[in-house]
């Protein structure tokens, strides 16, 4: 295995031609440095679970892309236009406009973020009982779905949970196990079809064009409706755009918005894609549907017109909307992550293939093969990453996965992963360099590892707040 210790840079392959982001910086803010031995401290105090490190303390947040990314000058231009209004401000028309252009749906109901929207349409058409097939899952949206009653069914195909397939569109429903559900438990039991843009647990893959049409067909035929989770797919439709016949001189727009017509209407966690520090929403074309999630909205949320955000958070977010569809910077948003995974790559750094859209997810499983599944070794990696440099990743594998609620035993997901996620337009290159040498160096010591054992464990959600000490 050769491995070069230093990355190749920019123009060091002679006619090699560099893309580079489209924007430059206008605001900085300073990052923390910390010493090996306040690190020691602080991933002890966070019971080894980094939602519970300060930010203060940790070097390169990649914990997630959500609510982290950079806003423009227009977004924060947008920000001194916010019409405070209780009812009826300006930006929530702005808002509703943005989404209606875009997204394609009728009706728009604003939310604090997206589980907000999860709850909702989760009340609103699930009744005890039934099912929700969806390709994969996610800890808020299924946790929403089973406390409607629900029990959600994984229709993904099978590639979704091989991180060495390279399976383009990861991410696709697999229309034999769905029908075969239909079969099984018959359409009045299924309300509907969760299908989520680039499939988020699965390691940021995406779904195909014809995946979803072909979905669409199967779903009218039985009545079913289809719903989205709009969450990262501006994302989606990128690799569409790259990947699949007769796309490749469509805008992302255009591939976006086809796809959105697909479907019957989305929920949105607006902290993603939509760049913005938070929001979400709820649209339907439903119009029974959406007079049930408007008057949901005021219990749960706030009025109608505002859902849990400032009217400034709703002009950043129209703006927010119409950057995340320009080709360009999808274009540098998705090369940066393909950056780094490709880095780790080559290095023989085992990650799920091919590198997804939001984020490099590392393979616990085949880093620490001596380590259980049930001593999280994938949580483990996440506090040593943090360790050696201040690096802060997510555990995506048992501990995310929780309890199967009807048997309390702990789910044991086919993926074991750690997520190095990144925000939009915050890191630099050199950053992604730094963040995949301290990588390399983890990989290095793998051997001596030891796995950890849980201490403290919340009901719901529980990677969020759990804690672990050593074995
Ligand atoms: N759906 C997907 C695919 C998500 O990734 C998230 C959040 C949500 C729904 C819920 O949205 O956080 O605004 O309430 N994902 C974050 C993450 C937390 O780090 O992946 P929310």
């Amino acid at each position: 295995m050769s491995e070069p210790m230093i990355p190749k840079t920019m123009g060091q392959q002679f006619g090699r031609r560099s893309w580079a982001e489209p924007w430059k910086i206008k605001i900085v803010e300073p990052i923390h440095m910390t010493s090996s031995a306040e690190r020691q401290r602080a991933i002890a105090e966070a019971g080894y679970n980094t939602f519970l490190l300060r930010s203060e303390d940790v070097t390169i947040d990649l914990l997630t892309d959500s609510g982290t990314g950079a806003m423009s000058d227009r977004q924060l231009a947008g920000l001194m236009l916010g019409d405070e209004a209780y009812a009826g401000s300006r930006n929530f028309y702005h808002l509703e406009e943005a989404v209606r252009t875009y997204y394609g749906y009728k009706y728009m109901v604003p939310t604090h973020q997206g589980r907000g929207a999860e709850h909702l349409i989760s009340q609103i058409v699930i009744k005890p009982g039934d099912f929700i097939p969806g390709n994969m899952y996610f800890t808020t949206t299924r946790l929403h779905q089973e406390l409607a009653g629900g029990t959600f069914v994984d229709v993904i195909i099978d590639e979704a949970h091989d991180p060495i397939s390279e399976h383009p569109f990861k991410g696709n429903v697999d229309l034999d196990k769905l029908q075969a559900l239909i079969d099984k438990v018959g359409a009045e039991k299924i309300p509907y079809v969760s299908l989520a843009g680039t499939v988020n647990m699965a390691g940021g893959q995406p779904v195909s064009m014809a995946n979803v049409k072909a979905l669409r067909r199967l779903c009218d035929r039985y009545g079913i409706r289809l719903y989205l989770d709009a969450t990262r797919m501006a994302e989606n439709a990128y690799f569409i755009q790259e990947r699949e016949e007769g796309y490749a001189d469509k805008p992302v727009a255009e591939i976006f918005k086809e796809f959105c017509d697909t479907t019957d209407g989305a929920w949105m966690s607006a902290k993603k894609d939509s760049m913005v520090s938070i929001g979400g929403w709820l649209a339907v074309n439903d119009e029974e549907i959406f007079d049930k999630a408007r008057n949901m909205v005021v219990v749960y949320e706030g009025l109608h017109t505002y859902g849990g955000m400032a009217g400034r958070d709703m002009e950043a977010l129209a703006i927010g909307i119409e950057e995340s569809l320009h080709d360009d910077h999808l274009r540098a948003r998705i090369g940066q992550v393909r950056y780094l995974g490709e880095l780790l790559s080559d290095w023989g750094i085992p990650i799920v293939r091919p590198v997804g859209g939001h984020a490099v997810f590392l393979d616990a499983r085949r880093i620490y093969p001596h380590i259980p599944q049930d001593q999280f070794p994938a949580q483990t990696l996440t506090a040593e990453l943090y360790l050696d440099s201040g690096l802060r990743a997510m555990e995506r594998g048992i501990v995310s996965a929780g309890r199967d609620p009807k048997t309390g035993e702990h789910r044991h997901p086919k993926l074991e992963l750690v997520r190095l996620a990144i925000p939009r337009r915050v890191y630099t290159q050199a950053h992604m360099d730094v963040t995949a040498e301290s990588v390399k160096a983890v990989y290095d010591m793998r051997e001596q590892m030891r796995g950890l054992k849980m201490v403290y464990e919340p009901a719901y959600l529980r990677f969020f707040q759990a804690r672990f000490a050593r074995l």
